[in-house]
């Protein structure tokens, strides 16, 4: 029998009550579909370093790469200054584990209420290929003259073309395995950032003309993709982008399939550890109430089973939070779900 290994990280805030959940209905799968994981928790996190003053050991990164997966609750805590943990903790494990891929789907699942008028299931379906590994996030730049009138801040978009190649050459990839419509748009914005988008668009067109001649490309400016995902969300089936850009639209995306309830995401290295998290932060006010929505948590343990394998194992979760938004919960919103987070993933678990 398969035996997967998965460091969880529950985090801050509501992060570990929504990792229950998401156990729970994993481990609810690994019964049905017949393999096993084996769960081991760290406790990275606001808490943590508020204790110990540590906010990452220097073991951690090690001890992570021993594992087939991360299952990651929330990072962000109400007493620690923005930017420490988010630095300290998730786009370190992101950099240090090379995950240069942010795979964000956003679809509007049955019952869930968009805020895109006319719009259903069959208009919003797509995923964001996020690049997770450079651009503005490697925080090249600096500050200096600081606190005076003439003080001059700098941080530079740098991608080089080892980076942007290996995320296009995924999200073809991506594009073909899906097989939806074959269809992968680049969002840059090559009228202003006309070097680095330059860089992406030439390699776009180069990689997929010679290897992927089936897959159709199309190309938008960062802007009017905000507006196409919101007028027009079903041309998208996979769209391509660098790594603020896909922050950016990903927040926007999020909210047309029912908000960060239900938004889950993947930090990917295809060819090392992977971590998945929910889109949505630690939501200190809803800490310890039990009414926090644990479905996005539920659904990057259907990414995580769908990238370690078990697509079937996927694919049951999946359909079985389906069920449950379309006939089951009255809303995605924290308290107002009409169930409280233990019952929604006994009932995701039950429908396994
Ligand atoms: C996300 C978050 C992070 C990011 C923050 C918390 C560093 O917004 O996962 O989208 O900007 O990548
Ligand atoms: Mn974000």
């Amino acid at each position: 029998m398969k035996n997967y290994k998965i460091a969880v990280l529950p985090g801050d805030g509501t992060g570990p009550e929504v990792v229950v959940e998401g156990k729970k209905v994993l481990e609810a799968a690994t019964k049905t579909f017949g393999f096993k994981l084996e769960f081991e928790t760290f406790d990275f996190g606001g808490d943590r370093y508020l204790k110990t003053g540590e906010v990452l050991p220097d073991t951690a990164v090690d001890d992570l790469k021993k594992f087939d997966a991360i299952f990651l609750g929330a990072i962000g805590h109400p007493d620690v200054k923005p930017g420490i943990l988010e630095k300290g903790i998730l786009l370190r494990l992101r950099f240090e584990l090379d995950q240069y891929i942010n795979l964000r789907p956003v679809k509007l699942y049955p019952g869930v209420e968009t805020p895109l008028k006319d719009k259903g299931p069959e208009h919003i379906d797509y995923v964001v290929v996020r690049e997770n590994s450079g651009g503005l996030y490697t925080g090249t730049g600096g500050i200096s003259m600081k606190n005076t009138p003439h003080e001059v801040a700098v941080q530079s978009m740098v991608y080089n073309r080892f980076q942007v190649e290996r995320c296009l050459r995924y999200a073809f990839e991506y594009t073909k395995k899906r097989n939806k419509n074959n269809t992968l748009a680049l969002c840059g914005k090559t009228n202003v950032l006309t070097y680095v988008y330059d860089l992406w668009e030439r390699a776009f067109h180069e990689i997929g003309a010679k290897d992927y001649p089936a897959i159709k490309r199309e190309y938008y400016h960062v802007d009017a993709t905000c507006m196409w995902m919101v007028k027009n969300p079903e041309w998208f089936d996979v769209i391509v982008t660098g790594n603020m850009f896909g922050d950016i639209i990903t927040d926007l995306g999020a909210i047309t399939q029912g908000g960060m309830g239900i938004a889950a995401g993947g930090n990917i290295n295809p060819e090392g550890v992977s971590m998945f998290e929910p889109i949505g932060g630690s939501a200190p006010k809803y800490t310890g109430k039990n009414i926090i929505n644990p479905l996005a948590a539920i659904s990057c343990g259907s990414m995580m089973l769908d990238h370690l394998g078990e697509t079937e194992a996927a694919l049951a979760i999946e359909k079985s939070i389906m069920n449950v938004t379309a006939n089951k919960i009255k809303s995605l919103a924290a308290g107002r779900m009409g169930y409280s987070t233990s019952e929604v993933g006994d009932m995701v678990a039950k429908g396994i």
